[in-house]
């Protein structure tokens, strides 16, 4: 892959204390049998934490994946999301948290949410873990937001470049040196 640098945006520690500040928001907010829907790949560190953070702050979620697909190996969105593999449970009449890494256009969560709607289910409220306000192009609003950025293309805890840097503990500011992007 071409050449990059990565600027620390916000560090493991900073991570770990908004993640618990947002957990306990959500139990505060939501009904407490809550289905958790984790969007794959990109908010697979984040789920991981939150659920944990979600149980500390006294709940008992049940968890699921879906897997959906709208940016292959780029930086720019490709636009309509595609979904690569469903979910296991039914979500007729469940309250839903629908958790994403990062909330940008909005396609991806817009289709997610309106999927799920859809299929029956009784709310569903969304937590992202970072937005990037205004570049959102559709309706979609997140309940629960851990920080906005600026419009930079970010990696780390799960958030990746062509696949690669999700395994950063910390979120850092991608910069490619050559024209690849
Ligand atoms: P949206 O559909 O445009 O809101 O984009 C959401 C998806 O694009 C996220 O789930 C990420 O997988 C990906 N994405 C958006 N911005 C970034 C970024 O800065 N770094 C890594 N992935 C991103
Ligand atoms: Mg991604």
């Amino acid at each position: 892959m071409s050449q990059a640098s990565i600027t620390p945006l916000f560090s493991a520690e900073d991570i770990a204390a908004r993640v618990s500040e947002l957990a306990h928001d959500i139990v505060r907010t939501c009904p407490p049998d809550l289905l958790v829907v984790a969007l794959l790949r990109g908010s697979f560190v984040f789920a991981a934490d939150l659920i944990r953070a979600l149980h500390a702050a006294g709940a008992s979620p049940q968890v699921d994946f879906m897997t959906l697909s709208s940016y292959g190996n780029s930086t720019q969105s490709s636009g309509a999301p595609t979904q690569l593999r469903d979910m296991n449970e039914n979500v007729q009449g469940r309250h839903l948290l629908l958790i994403d890494d990062i909330l940008e256009s909005g396609r991806t969560l817009q289709y997610a949410k309106e999927l799920l709607s859809a299929r029956g289910a009784a709310s569903v409220h969304v937590a992202v873990f970072l937005e990037k306000p205004g570049k959102c192009v559709t309706d979609i609003r997140a309940d629960f937001t851990g920080f906005r950025i600026p419009d930079h293309f970010v990696v780390g805890y799960g958030l990746d470049y062509a696949n690669f840097y999700r395994e950063l503990p910390f979120i850092g500011v991608l910069v490619l040196d050559n024209s690849s992007r």
